[in-house]
């Protein structure tokens, strides 16, 4: 039996989650919105149009942030489009994803669907086709209070009081060719600072996200970043990172290596943001913005397919299975484990695009939940507090020259509710004999010990058949947690401890 040991310690600690760690994309994609989250001839539709099964289905999920609309959408998008009389916005084309955008689903519905499911907005600008001057004129729409053409536009549109949008993502994806109005990393450097500065005159309060790349494979990587941060190194308070991993080569020890690759990629931005730093003699530290990540693969044939220009056509629907459910756990563990840095993640998307919930149009189940929303569900709710280093040693096996431990983990403290919480994944096809040591949290008791296993990795969950349960194989050693953890399991551990501060 393969054998892994772990120890924290009260004093040892990496850093505060942000709670806006667990956030989402909704993109004006697909069934993302229309048919996704807003359906107003549905029969579980509320007065605004927002189906209330996907409400409580995302509520389960516990998303503080929503970045939106795109995505590669937003490159394309003009807001102004999604705003006033519902009759009068335009039918326009979508470039990013060859479908029709209605409009009818908007910035209002946006805020006002945020409000509902108890979200905060991430709103991303146009930095593709647009620039300085409709950024600058949507912050004023949204925050500017009243006595201006544009803020007296929203208060007419319905909205008094406003928005008060924090958070701003400038553009998305702009180093990659496949985006409308690609940029050059100086191109884009160069807008972002003017963009920004424009957009913190209107409103001095807001916190701006700049563009990284879009993948760790990019052949601009690292470039990129240190000559856009160049440009924009005191505008920001945010650098995005992206990334999506793929089971395409059928090499399960691969794809469950994911995370390593991972973990590579936040270590490689934090050097170059810290290298700029250095450079340029500044004292502010620049924090990441994981703000999309996810598998994606499964639904790639099946949008080759697809008719251009269609009003919400099934575009990624990923039907996930359940090694794809361990890889989205252990993703999930490498933030946690980089919450001093990593302060915003988006899991991109929430519903039926590369998403944990999926609708159907009509009938009964009205919704299905995927096998990735299990373990994502479990540590947005209990990966909170403060992430807590620990020392790990597990048997590993190497791939491309990288180390990869069988099994991975995070450990959260909270403080607010004297809990620890410990997430732990046996990526191995055995059993393994696990110790936990729990150094100087008195007084432990075991609150909950779940696991997430016994699922062919290759069944996916339409049947609603999948389901967490009771982690039985555990004791409790004085401070030490041991016990077995099936092959291929995500689990996760909730121990009450005395208040440490
Ligand atoms: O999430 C799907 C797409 O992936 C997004 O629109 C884009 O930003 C990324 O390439």
């Amino acid at each position: 039996m393969l054998k892994a040991s772990f120890k924290i310690n009260s004093d040892n600690r990496i850093g505060k989650i942000d709670p806006r760690m667990w956030g989402s994309l909704t993109e004006q994609l697909g069934r993302g919105v229309y048919t996704g989250i807003y359906q107003p001839d549905h029969p579980l539709a509320d007065e605004n149009g927002f189906r209330k099964d996907v409400v409580s289905a995302i509520k389960k999920l516990n998303v503080p942030l929503i970045r939106y609309p795109g995505g590669n959408f937003v490159s394309g998008y003009n807001w102004e489009d999604g705003i006033g009389p519902k009759e009068e916005r335009p039918v326009k084309l979508d470039l990013a994803w060859k479908s029709i955008e209605t409009n009818q689903f908007g910035l209002h519905e946006f805020m006002k669907w945020c409000q509902t499911i108890g979200a905060q907005a991430d709103m991303a600008i146009n930095l593709g086709t647009r620039g300085i001057d409709s950024a600058r004129n949507l912050v004023e729409y949204c925050n500017f209070p009243k006595g201006t053409y544009l803020s007296d536009l929203r208060i007419k549109n319905g909205q008094t009081e406003p928005f008060n949008i924090k958070l701003w993502s400038l553009g998305n994806e702009m180093d990659g060719e496949w985006q409308i109005g690609h940029k050059t990393a100086t191109e884009y450097g160069r807008l972002a600072h003017e963009t920004a500065k424009a957009m913190k005159i209107v409103d001095p309060t807001i916190e701006l996200i700049a563009c990284g790349s879009s993948l760790h494979t990019m052949d601009t990587f690292g470039v990129w970043e240190e000559t856009i941060l160049d440009h924009i190194y005191d505008d920001v308070d945010y650098l995005s990172l992206h990334q999506y991993y793929d089971n395409d080569d059928h090499d399960i020890k691969k794809f469950l290596s994911s995370s390593v690759d991972l973990d590579s990629l936040i270590n490689d931005v934090i050097a170059i943001c810290d290298a700029v730093k250095a450079r340029k003699h500044q004292n502010k530290t620049m924090y990441l913005a994981m703000d999309e990540w996810n598998v994606w693969y499964h639904s790639k044939k099946a949008d080759d397919k697809q008719k251009p220009w269609q009003i919400a056509p099934p575009l990624l629907e990923d039907h996930y299975n359940f090694a794809d459910a361990l890889v989205v756990g252990s993703l999930a563990m490498v933030l946690m484990n980089h919450a001093d840095r990593v302060k915003i993640g988006c899991l991109a998307q929430l519903v039926n695009v590369i998403a944990p919930i999926m609708t159907n149009i009509s009938g009964t189940p009205t919704i299905w939940l995927q096998s990735i929303f299990y373990p994502f569900m479990q540590i947005s709710n209990y990966g909170q507090g403060e992430t807590l280093r620990v020392q790990s040693h597990s048997e590993s096996y190497s791939l491309e020259n990288r180390v990869v431990p069988y099994v991975e983990t995070s450990a959260a403290y909270n403080s607010a509710k004297n809990e620890i919480v410990l997430f732990i994944e046996n990526k191995a096809d055995k059993e393994v004999e696990i110790s936990y040591e729990i150094d100087d949290f008195p007084a432990i008791n075991i609150i909950e010990a779940t696991q997430f296993c016994g699922y062919d990795l290759e069944q996916t969950n339409e049947d609603q058949l999948m389901k967490i349960e009771e982690l039985k194989q555990l004791n409790l050693d004085s401070n030490r947690v041991v016990g077995k953890l099936e092959a291929y399991s995500w689990n996760m551990i909730r121990l009450s401890v005395k208040d440490k501060g």
